[in-house]
């Protein structure tokens, strides 16, 4: 007879072993390591047609057909996916657990049903009646959308097969289980299987599926990590669950760029979009308040103006404490000592802490300038004029160097009501003037601070 084929599977990262091992060999972790069973023979997926040989052609023949794409009726939305739903492609959204995954694709997967069209949401982690209840709170009702309440892969695509849904979503990977596997629903087998056959389904039928998988608190999972190489699309869903901001964004995409963000704030009657997120992450911004500067990041083609604070205070440690939110941590390490060893500050007997507001995350060098400024201001308690914007990129020997888009930004920050802009000197050079903004060239760190403190 055949044997069943045992390998042991991180449950962290995916790496897979023939023998049980206490430490992961790729990821480090400590008995992560599960006994998972394949199928005996891999059995070709039954249905499956044989492929036609693809033939070669010349580049000048081939046609650029743009992607046919179905809206989901949220500008955000449509935006990050690279301009809607790309039929039979397969989408990921991770996301914690709680932070609006499930009331996202509520609101959108309606609204991709034509008329005369059902769509399918099947939900492994809430009865369809706790679907409705949530649907109520939404303004969600109507026979088009379809609720199945199920984890069996092979009963869901049963189903599929009788309502032929124009799209579908299934919440969440984790609960989802294939029969032909004995490993539990979450681990890393039953998840990769799950997800290749909805792939395969997708591709078969050109039905679009979303595909929701949540992070849990240890980061890695048995989820999106997994998936990201399955599936055409890996959206993440993120947001700090004490404020109301979601931002939907793109790490992954077949079929469109991975820079553009979706802004929206979750409310009592579900998600709505935030089509001005520079207004919104400034709302709360303090008028008088040492530390805080409002820099510009460039999210896809969106410019969006944030502020970024900095608390400098007398350490009590033996090593003074860095803290970076939203930033990252080298990039910080890196500019504090610039501004030891070219502007004689004396940081090492300060503990600092940066912070972007809003929970966004920053990783572009035109926010180096900011963060110059802030951790001065904070140091030596001054704040930074109000109506001023202040980027710039800083190089090791305290140089400030041009950074991308300045025109997209200060028109940005104009529109909002910005005075003045500290930006390189070469990004000046090149720019014509922009109504409203005065325009502050900068050649070195130095120069910057005498211009906002
Ligand atoms: P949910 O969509 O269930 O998150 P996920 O699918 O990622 O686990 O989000 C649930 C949270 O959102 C819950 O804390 C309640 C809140 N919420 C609202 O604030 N307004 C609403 O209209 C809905 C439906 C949920």
């Amino acid at each position: 007879g055949m044997k069943a084929k045992t390998t042991f599977h991180c449950q962290a990262c995916g790496h897979q072993a023939l023998r049980w091992l206490g430490r992961c060999p790729d990821c480090g972790g400590w008995n992560t390591l599960k006994e998972e069973r394949l199928p005996a023979a891999p059995k070709g997926r039954q249905g499956m047609p044989k492929t036609a040989m693809a033939v070669a052609t010349p580049i000048s023949d081939i046609e650029i057909v743009g992607e046919p794409r179905h809206s989901t009726g949220m500008g955000e939305f449509d935006r990050v996916l690279g301009g809607g739903v790309v039929p039979g492609s397969v989408m990921l959204i991770g996301g914690d657990p709680g932070i609006g995954k499930t009331t996202l694709l509520l609101q959108a997967l309606p609204l991709l049903a034509a008329p005369g069209e059902q769509v399918l949401y099947v939900s492994g982690e809430e009865s369809p009646r706790q679907i409705k209840m949530r649907g109520q709170r939404l303004g969600i009702d109507g026979k088009h959308l379809l609720i199945l309440g199920e984890t069996s892969l092979e009963q869901i695509l049963k189903a599929i097969q009788e309502i032929q849904p124009a799209a579908v979503v299934v919440d969440s990977i984790q609960t989802v289980y294939t029969e032909q596997l004995t490993s539990a629903p979450g681990s890393i087998s039953q998840v990769q299987e799950v997800a290749g056959q909805l792939m395969w389904f997708a591709k078969r039928s050109n039905v679009p599926v979303f595909i929701i998988g949540h992070v849990t608190k240890e980061g890695a999972i048995a989820g999106p990590r997994l998936l990201e190489h399955i599936v055409d699309t890996v959206l993440y869903f993120e947001g700090d669950k004490s404020h109301s901001f979601r931002i939907l964004r793109a790490v992954k995409n077949r079929f469109g760029s991975t820079n553009e963000i979706g802004v929206f704030e979750m409310k009592d009657g579900g998600l709505e979009e935030v089509s001005n997120p520079s207004e919104l992450f400034l709302a709360e911004r303090p008028q008088r308040s040492t530390g805080s500067v409002v820099v510009s990041s460039l999210e896809g083609t969106r410019p969006i103006l944030v502020e970024l604070q900095a608390l400098v205070s007398g350490t009590n440690y033996p090593m003074p404490k860095r803290m970076a939110n939203g930033v990252e941590p080298n990039r910080l390490s890196l500019l504090l000592a610039v501004m030891e060893k070219r502007l004689g500050m004396h940081l090492s007997g300060q503990d600092v802490y940066v912070n972007v507001v809003g929970g966004i995350h920053i990783d572009e060098p035109a926010i180096d300038l900011g963060i110059v400024a802030a951790v001065t201001s904070s140091l030596r308690e001054s704040p930074i004029d109000f109506t001023t914007l202040v980027m710039g990129e800083v190089g090791l020997g305290g140089e400030v160097r041009a950074i991308s888009q300045a025109e997209l930004r200060i028109r940005e920050a104009a529109k909002m009501g910005f005075k003045r802009c500290l930006l390189p000197e070469r990004n000046v050079a090149k720019l014509e003037p922009v109504e409203g903004i005065e325009l502050i060239g900068i050649h070195e760190v130095g120069d910057a601070l005498d211009a906002v403190l």
